[in-house]
């Protein structure tokens, strides 16, 4: 049963009526937090990821300071191929590094294959204390990396300017990155049903570098594994969220990709893709993270602009078009939440 005590963005994932347009944002419990940053002087990054009660603490923290409509569990998309054996490191500044990246069928042949339940259990303890924690205040959602995502950061072993090594596999060697495609995507199915048995309301699969890919590349090395995983979770009416960053094309097989939610970036026209996809899902989406450098006056221009590009009715949970970033003030992200707060139930009469 539904005891939330705030359960808008449930209801506008399903497109059911709501009185208001919720909000969260990505990366809500991040460095843009000092309360954040104060916890995580304490400990590393793993360290965080790996203590429930240190997820907890965190992912709680945008709920209580910024007042977002649903909490993401403090995690990362990483977890999967570090429990699989690959050495991580987070380095200041350059981010997620592995020292030894997979190139070979011998590299792939050494990864572990993983069971999420005992070798994530600490994510699936953090799900379930912060679920304790929250107190049905707000849905909280699981989620994962895309399979193609994560061999991005396997292959590259970091973030990457053109991609030229994950690129040399796609075209050179398509039969092993298929394999480790298939060794993600059996994990992550398993996993993400795990996190909703584990409490988690919704998941979304994060698809960063979607992007990168040819259409036709899109379909084959992304797409097809995002569809099988989605068919795959164990759910009741938990809604699964699919953000493929950077993804213009296959509007239509997005749309029919078995996700509940489309996440778009802020390149997306948000009223365009609602009247190209009608009413197959709901959107999530799409304001210019960089929009909340701006005054007040900016703000609240720009999200009146993306309120008012979805339109009336329900099936809108607004969002940033990605991540927020490490240097916006606090003040800024609590303003975007009062102002949809406010001034969205006009979208809803
Ligand atoms: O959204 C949330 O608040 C939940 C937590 C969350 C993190 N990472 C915490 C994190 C989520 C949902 C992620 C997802 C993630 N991680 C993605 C997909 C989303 C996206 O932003 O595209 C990717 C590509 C990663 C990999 C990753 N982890 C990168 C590229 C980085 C470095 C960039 C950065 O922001 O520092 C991380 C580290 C990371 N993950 C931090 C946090 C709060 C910062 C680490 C620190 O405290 O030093």
């Amino acid at each position: 049963m539904n005891t939330l005590k705030n359960d808008l963005f449930l209801r506008a994932c399903k497109r059911e009526k709501i009185e208001r347009t919720p909000i969260w944002i990505m990366r809500q419990a991040g460095r843009y937090l000092p309360e954040y940053r104060a916890v995580r002087k304490k400990a590393d990054f793993l360290t965080m990821c790996k203590t429930p009660e240190l997820a907890a603490e965190v992912t709680l923290q945008p709920i209580d300071l910024i007042g977002v409509d649903a909490a993401i569990i403090f995690s990362d998309i990483l977890v999967i191929p570090e429990a699989m054996g690959m050495h991580l490191e987070m380095h200041e500044g350059r981010g997620p590094v592995f020292p030894s990246p997979i190139r070979t069928l011998e590299d792939l042949n050494n990864l572990k294959t993983i069971d999420p339940f005992a070798d994530l259990n600490y994510v699936l303890d953090a799900v379930s204390l912060t679920k304790r924690e929250l107190n049905d205040r707000v849905p909280l959602i699981g989620f994962s990396g895309s399979p193609w995502t994560l061999l991005t950061y396997m292959v590259e072993g970091s973030g990457s300017k053109n991609f030229a090594n994950v690129k040399k596999m796609i075209y050179n060697n398509p039969s092993l990155a298929h394999a480790i495609l298939e060794k993600l995507s059996s994990a992550i199915s398993v996993y993400l049903s795990a996190k909703i048995e584990a409490g988690a309301n919704a998941v979304q699969i994060f698809d960063t570098w979607g992007g990168i890919l040819s259409q036709d590349d899109y379909q084959e090395f992304s797409l097809q594994y995002v569809e099988k995983i989605i068919s795959e979770i164990t759910r009741k009416d938990e809604p699964v969220i699919y953000f493929p960053k950077g993804v213009h094309s296959n509007l239509d097989k997005l749309a029919n990709c078995g996700a509940d939610v489309l996440g778009l970036d802020w390149t997306m026209d948000l009223g365009k893709v609602r009247s190209e996809v009608g009413d197959k899902v709901a959107l999530q989406g799409n304001m210019d993270p960089t929009v909340l450098y701006g005054t007040d006056e900016v703000i609240k221009k720009n999200a009146l602009k993306t309120l008012k590009s979805f339109g009336n009715g329900s099936g809108h949970v607004f969002n940033l078009g990605h991540g927020i970033l490490p240097d916006i003030p606090p003040s800024n992200a609590k303003a975007l939440v009062n102002f949809i707060k406010e001034n969205s139930q006009q979208f809803h009469s």
